[in-house]
């Protein structure tokens, strides 16, 4: 007995025909794997200051290791990036929640925490141990006790998930070990409407004393980020003027 309840006609007719599904089934969801999947990594030997690791046409720098804290510190810098301007433009509300990315020392840490106030909150987060203790000293120092320090790894920035109205990373994106990765965690924490704030040494400049692979062009940044993961960020403004850094703004859409 027969128990298809296809008419015979219409299975032998069929067949065929879903094969050909199948088949463009499959083409199809492998070519939007391929286009969903993550630029890959390249790895082949580079400069002293990078990784031998490329990221859509970059070579990724090493981080800055603690021993560099003092630099961070250094008082030249006031001159050099005037944080006081950058924390302006920035228009951090009293009582926002914000994240300070690869904190390092804390040099932007406490002006954030002064920033949002005692409601509001800093999580600190860096792939360092050493850095988050010198972070620590810093705010007690400071009297701060809105700081949340976190020990992030290079994967993930271990964020609350749609929690932070701004996330703020200064001279810390190029080092980045898995910049998508770290991208897409980045965005999952952001709240929808968030900021995501890259400042970064001016890679068009040759004159900015900075080694090569801790700056970045905006043209790289833009291509980068526009990889990211779960694609909602918009590039919102780098209008600050800052004597030798990029302010790149993207938002977290709806
Ligand atoms: C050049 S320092 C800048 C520190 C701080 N933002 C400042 O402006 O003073 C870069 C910091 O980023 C940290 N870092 C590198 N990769 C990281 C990652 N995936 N997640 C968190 N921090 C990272 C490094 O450990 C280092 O402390």
């Amino acid at each position: 007995m027969n128990a298809d309840p296809m008419p015979r006609g219409f299975l032998a007719t069929a067949a065929p025909m879903r094969w050909v599904l199948w088949v463009a089934l499959v083409l199809l969801t492998g070519v939007r794997a391929a286009t969903n999947a993550p630029p890959a990594y390249e790895f082949h030997p580079g400069s002293p200051d990078g990784l031998g690791k490329w990221y859509l046409g970059r070579e990724i720098a090493h981080y800055m290791t603690h021993q560099g804290a003092p630099w961070l510190e250094r008082p030249e810098r006031e001159e050099e990036e005037r944080p006081s301007r950058l924390m302006a433009a920035l228009e951090i509300q009293p009582g926002q929640t914000v994240a300070d990315v690869g904190a390092g020392s804390g040099y932007f840490t406490w002006r954030l925490a002064q920033a949002v106030g005692p409601r509001g909150r800093v999580y600190a987060t860096d792939i360092q141990p050493e850095m988050l203790s010198l972070l620590r000293t810093n705010m007690t120092q400071r009297g701060l006790t809105n700081v949340v320090p976190v020990l992030g790894d290079t994967h993930d920035p271990h964020l609350p998930t749609n929690a932070i109205d701004l996330i703020l990373m200064v001279d810390v994106y190029h080092e980045f070990d898995h910049p998508y990765e770290m991208t897409a965690g980045l965005v999952r924490a952001l709240k929808p409407g968030g900021r995501l704030v890259l400042v970064e040494y001016r890679g068009e400049e040759r004159w900015i004393p900075i080694k090569p692979l801790h700056k970045l062009t905006e043209l790289q940044v833009r291509k980068e980020l526009a990889e990211s993961a779960l694609h909602p960020l918009m590039f919102v403004t780098n209008r600050t003027e800052l004597p030798r850094q990029h302010v790149l703004v993207f938002r977290k859409t709806d």
